[in-house]
């Protein structure tokens, strides 16, 4: 019964990642997230393929590969300062970005999952 619901919500997963992916979210504008993520710093502490301060940009997307409320998550890590440590072990606040740029914090979340 365990394996069986596990399939299922798998299954489940697969079959939305492909209407989402056909249908709701276009592709990420990459000179506009690569832009806006300059701005912002993000490159100081991530790259796309190899860990700085904090985990690659491909890392993230992996850990939120298939996961139904992914968008949510990276959205609200995003914009609420947490306290995240680095890879030096030390402790800061996550850089936080303003909710009023919701149209570049979704490109960029979208980039991310591209990766
Ligand atoms: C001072 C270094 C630093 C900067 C600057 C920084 N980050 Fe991070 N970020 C981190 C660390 C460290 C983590 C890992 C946190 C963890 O796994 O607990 C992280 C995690 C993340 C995650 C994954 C969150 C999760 O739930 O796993 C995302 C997405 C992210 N950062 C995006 C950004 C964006 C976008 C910017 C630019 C606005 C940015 N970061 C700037 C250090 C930084």
């Amino acid at each position: 019964m365990k394996m069986k619901n596990g399939r299922i919500a798998i299954i489940t997963a697969a079959m939305l990642g492909t209407v989402f992916s056909a249908t709701a979210f276009a592709a990420a504008d990459d000179a506009a997230a690569k832009k806006y993520m300059k701005k912002h710093d993000c490159f100081k502490c991530h790259a796309e393929d190899k860990t700085k301060k904090g985990p690659s940009y491909k890392k993230i997307a992996d850990k939120y590969k298939d996961k139904a409320d992914a968008d949510a998550k990276m959205y609200e890590h995003m914009t609420s300062s947490k306290k995240v440590k680095l890879e030096d072990g030390t402790e800061e606040e996550h850089k936080a970005l303003d909710k009023s740029e919701d149209k570049d914090i979704k490109n960029i979340i979208t980039w991310i999952r591209e990766r």
